[in-house]
């Protein structure tokens, strides 16, 4: 268990994503285990979700500090504490500054409901219904110092109907989520991830054919 390498899962509310990270370790698909997991927000269910795995919690609250920096360096203060190797935000609400961003250099993960650089920030899936588009889904992508710009690992497509609410493109995109995260998580793990620029390398992976499902509504 000691030399497994340690995941810090960042969340602010459901934490399903942190679930799928979960399952995923405890069923060996990924090279690691999730040994933190650290909310703004002391009510998240990710923290329920945790601790019922026996995970260790921590809550820092950004209420608490003066500026975004001070809040940052307390959760690198956290997260380095825990060993962690990779920082994975799963539906972490807040925006990072260099702070967060220099103390993990290529190892902070953020998922987006989106097929970035289409629909960034907030509300995803209703921003590509108010579009109209055909097929929106979701990204995996390294964070950087912009938001849901980082270069990125996997993407997913999910159609959008003609009936669909923002509930229902959203519940379809997650689905996809929680698939192509703990694959990115994995990759990551393995040390197949190259950064250059813009681009992603995956060494080692040719091709990735379960990345481009073939059936987003099964
Ligand atoms: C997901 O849609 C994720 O893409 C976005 O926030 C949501 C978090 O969901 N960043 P959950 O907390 O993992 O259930």
């Amino acid at each position: 268990m000691k030399n497994v390498p340690v995941i810090a899962v960042l969340v602010s509310g459901s934490g399903s994503n942190l679930q799928a990270i979960i399952d995923a370790s405890e069923r060996g698909e990924i090279p690691g285990r999730v040994g933190l997991v650290l909310s703004n927000k002391a009510d998240a269910f990710g923290l329920e979700r945790a601790r019922k795995h026996g995970i260790p919690t921590a809550v820092v609250d950004h209420k608490m500090f003066a500026s975004r920096e001070a809040f940052d360096a307390k959760l690198v203060e956290v997260i380095r504490a825990s060993g962690a190797v990779l920082v994975c935000l799963a539906g972490f609400m807040r925006v990072v500054t260099p702070v967060f961003l220099r103390a993990f250099p290529h190892r902070i993960l953020n998922i987006h409901p989106a097929l970035l650089p289409s629909f960034p920030g907030t509300h995803g899936p209703a921003q590509a219904l108010r579009y109209g588009v055909r097929f929106s889904g979701c990204t995996v992508h390294f964070l950087d110092e912009g938001v849901d710009t980082g270069p990125i690992v996997v993407q997913a497509v999910v159609p959008v109907h003609g009936d669909d609410t923002e509930d229902t493109l959203a519940a379809r995109i997650l689905k996809e989520e929680h698939r192509i995260y703990p694959m990115a998580i994995r990759l990551f793990l393995e040390g197949r991830l190259t950064v250059s620029g813009r681009k992603v390398f995956t060494r080692g992976v040719e091709k990735i054919p379960d990345f481009s499902r073939r059936n987003p509504d099964a």
